[in-house]
């Protein structure tokens, strides 16, 4: 296809992946003491035994320790930046954009900054903005990054979706060429984007919005938080993932068998697990870390990528496959080469 040949032509490469989460950790023995729910569930149902909360910190407080990180990885300063492109659904405002702030605390100006929205699967959703900037622009080096203050829009009352979020933020730089030889990189081979509205009320954050604007002097109500169909968002997570890993598979003449590292995105273990089961990915080829920082929705791709290479589980060389859903429906793969 001419896309394709486009993009073959247009490599862009993924730099300095990093990611920060807040130093106050929320274990399942502390939620116990908060609302009506026990560690052995918690653990049972969904994996997870701590996240890390942000007591004081907004988005771009998240997104600035992540990027920094990712500009001192790829040895770039921030004034050699060409675009920024911050990914969440938690920003500090809804004016300024995250990415606006951000700019200001890492030190550049004079750049193009927003911020994306694709729920969970924003990261993604930003790395094909990014390759696509980077084909356009032969010379851009373009902060990519995704921070989540979920806990600023949870319900502290709400036990089913208190356990399961998590605050962070992962970063990188993407570029049209790789860095110098010692900046570890790698080659973004493919992205496959997707989204479906009919299914939008499973999954949502509607209070605030300008459909249901919030009026002068009214209280918070429950719609402010997440609001979750757990089982049905659960179902249809591992079924829209596992039919984009088996395209983007097909598309690229790739095997399961051939992927060095899978690294989904990490909001339930049960989810992980039945979607490695039916794509035949063994444990070993499987990374999974949301038992340490819970659901960060967009931020839990690149904070599974930064920490799978920190932990030595990426090795050059290696193909590793993403994917990851959410509220919308969003859902994304990308297949990465190291
Ligand atoms: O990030 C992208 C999107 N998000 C996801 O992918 C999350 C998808 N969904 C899930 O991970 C799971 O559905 C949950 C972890 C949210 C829930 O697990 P489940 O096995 O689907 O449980 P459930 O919602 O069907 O609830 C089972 C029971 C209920 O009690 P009854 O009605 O059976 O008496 C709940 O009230 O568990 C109860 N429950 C809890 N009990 C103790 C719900 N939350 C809790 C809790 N502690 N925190």
């Amino acid at each position: 296809m001419l896309e394709d040949l486009y993009l073959m032509i247009n490599k862009s490469y993924l730099s300095g992946f990093s990611f920060y989460v807040p130093d106050t950790v929320l274990t399942n023995n502390d939620l116990e003491k908060m609302v009506d729910t026990n560690e052995e569930w918690i653990i049972s149902r969904t994996g997870i035994r701590q996240r890390h909360i942000a007591e004081n910190q907004a988005c771009s407080d998240l997104a600035f320790h992540a990027s920094t990180q990712a500009l001192e990885k790829a040895k770039i300063k921030s004034d050699q930046l060409t675009h920024i492109i911050n990914a969440t659904f938690t920003p500090d405002a809804y004016v300024p954009n995250a990415a606006c702030v951000l700019m200001e605390k890492i030190g550049t100006k004079g750049i193009p900054a927003m911020d994306i929205n694709a729920a969970c699967t924003g990261f993604i959703y930003g790395m094909e903005l990014a390759r696509s900037l980077c084909a356009l622009h032969p010379e851009a080096k373009i902060l990519l990054v995704a921070s989540e203050v979920v806990s600023s829009r949870i319900n502290i009352q709400d036990r089913s979706t208190r356990v399961l979020f998590g605050d962070g933020a992962g970063a990188c730089v993407v570029s049209r060429q790789p860095f110098s030889p010692e900046v570890q990189s790698c080659y973004i081979q493919d992205i496959m984007l997707k989204a479906d509205g009919s299914l939008s009320d499973l999954l949502t954050v509607k209070g605030g919005g300008s459909a249901h604007p919030m009026l002068l002097g009214q209280t918070v109500t429950d719609s402010f938080f997440v609001q979750m169909e757990g089982r049905e968002v659960f179902k249809h997570a591992v079924r829209s993932m596992q039919s984009i890993c088996l395209e983007i598979l097909e598309k690229n003449n790739i095997s399961a068998e051939q992927i060095d590292l899978f690294i989904p995105h990490q909001a339930n273990i049960r989810i992980i697990e039945a979607l490695a089961k039916k794509m035949e990915i063994k444990q070993e080829n499987l990374f999974i870390n949301v038992q340490d920082y819970g659901n960060t929705s967009a931020a839990s791709v690149p904070i599974a990528l930064a920490d799978a290479w920190e932990k030595g589980r990426i090795k050059p060389g290696n193909l590793v496959l993403l994917v990851a859903f959410g509220g919308g429906f969003t859902w994304g793969a990308s297949l990465i080469q190291f």
